[in-house]
């Protein structure tokens, strides 16, 4: 329980109900204390101007007069003390020091509160006739029994009000961590590799959030993990078709079986798909080490007009071998970009792999160079079946779009474009795929010019 949610809120309302109540209670006692005061004052001089009016200006020699009103005042806990000229003042020890600190020889009327020891007195003096005088004295404490009950109610409250805290505090609590915990116990259940886990979207917006987060972090995990064990079955089949022809060969050598220009040939063939391979595992360790710190880029001031030319001049030929027309629109002046001559002639070349592989003979291959808003565009376009507009988004990831076309058209391991997409981003620069004019795909790098 130390910490929960639960137990945070429930803190958080007692200490809230704890204080509200408090300050209220103090408020009010502040207010109640003041004014019963001031009612008791009011009251006492009210019975003063009363006593006043009936005992006249000779009453107060009158001790009958005198002590009838004191019975009638005494049980409403006021003493009369009574002062009369050359006498000596009458009434407890207590009140008639009080009264006669509030001026009860003063021979002029008074309301004062005096403190005598530890009570407070209210005191009213009003003199009677020539050089007599009374005064009513009441204990402030009156007031007492209502400040108890004060206090009571307030204790009251403050009981009732922290039990309603706690409850709503703990059930608050409660309801809200529920869904927490649930999306916990979804998260254990992703970590231990059970991917149909999904949590309902519920509760307040913020816990809705991360009940939304945690499954579209799901789907993520289960996307992602689906397109690796498409890739891994991808280059395990690229690395297989090599193999099995290196060892066929090697073996029809080994037994004697190809013997003479036989065994010239096989050689040939194992040389070849053992380049295949090399290069396979050279661009899977390049694509692995993109994202890494390490890998570096030779990048210097080239001119791309003269590296497109060169590119064109290679591709010309294979082109040619298969009937497919390789246009060049190059400007004649130079292009200057920033970037790694060699990796950029790697991009170039398996773009052009890639459009020569599906172009049939007789379709066109361009390759286009031209510059707008500061930067250079290189394109190759091919006149072979393009790409679907679904294909777009996910023509960089890795190994997507060879598994999709794998049964159709022929494919490579599905390296090519993913790395090619982050060698050119390394370099500064944007990958792109879109429909060409002449009817197949177009890739389009963008670099800045510098
Ligand atoms: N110009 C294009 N026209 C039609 N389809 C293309 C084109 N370029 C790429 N593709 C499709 O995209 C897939 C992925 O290309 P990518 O270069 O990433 O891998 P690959 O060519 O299969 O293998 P690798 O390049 O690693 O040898 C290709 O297999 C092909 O089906
Ligand atoms: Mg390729």
């Amino acid at each position: 329980m130390k910490g929960t949610l639960a137990l945070r809120i429930t803190v958080v309302c007692l200490a809230v109900a704890g204080i509200a109540v408090l300050v209220a209670g103090l408020v009010a006692s502040r207010l109640v204390r003041t004014t019963a005061d001031s009612v008791l004052q009011q009251s006492l001089r009210d019975q003063a101007d009363v006593v006043a009016g009936q005992l006249g200006d000779t009453g107060i020699g009158n001790r009958l007069a005198v002590g009838k009103v004191a019975d009638v005042v005494r049980g409403q806990g006021i003493e009369v003390v009574v002062h009369r000229a050359g006498g000596q003042d009458v009434g407890s020890a207590d009140a008639v020091r009080a009264a006669e600190r509030a001026g009860l020889t003063s021979g002029q009327d008074r309301s004062a509160r005096i403190a005598v020891g530890k009570v407070d007195y209210l005191v009213e003096v009003r003199s009677v006739g020539a050089r007599a005088a009374f005064a009513l004295v009441q204990p402030a404490r009156s007031g007492e029994a209502t400040q108890r009950a004060l206090v009571r109610n307030i204790l009251l409250a403050l009981g009732i009000g922290l039990l309603v805290a706690a409850v709503a505090g703990y059930v608050s609590g409660r309801l809200l961590g529920r869904p927490l915990r649930r999306a916990a116990a979804a998260a254990a259940s992703l970590r231990a590799g059970r991917r149909d886990v999904r949590v309902p979207v519920e509760g307040p917006a913020e816990v809705a959030q991360v009940a939304g987060s945690l499954n579209e972090l799901a789907d993520a995990l289960a996307r992602s993990e689906a397109r690796q064990r498409e890739f891994l079955l991808s280059v395990s089949h690229e690395l297989r078709t090599p193999l099995t022809a290196v060892t066929g060969f090697s073996e029809a050598i080994a037994d004697g079986v190809a013997e003479g220009p036989d065994a010239r040939r096989a050689g040939e063939t194992i040389h070849r798909e053992a380049q295949r391979l090399e290069r396979l595992v050279t661009d899977l360790l390049e694509l692995a080490r993109l994202g890494a710190d390490e890998f570096r880029l030779d990048l210097g001031t080239l001119d791309l007009a003269a590296l497109v030319r060169d590119c064109a001049e290679v591709w010309q030929l294979r082109c040619a071998r298969e009937n497919v027309p390789l246009s060049a629109q190059i400007p004649s002046t130079p292009v200057l970009v920033t970037a790694d001559a060699r990796r950029l002639h790697q991009v170039v070349d398996g773009l052009a792999e890639n459009a020569l592989r599906v172009t049939p003979a007789g379709a066109p291959m361009v390759f286009a160079l031209d510059t707008a808003d500061g930067r250079a565009h290189l394109s190759v376009r091919d006149g072979g079946p393009g790409l679907a507009p679904e294909d777009y988004p996910v023509a960089f990831e890795r190994g997507v779009l060879t598994a999709r076309y794998r049964d159709r058209r022929p494919v490579g391991s599905g390296i090519g474009l993913a790395l090619a997409h982050g060698l050119v981003t390394r370099m500064g620069g944007t990958l792109t795929a879109g429909p060409a004019p002449e009817g197949g795909a177009a890739f389009t790098i963008g670099l800045p010019l510098s």
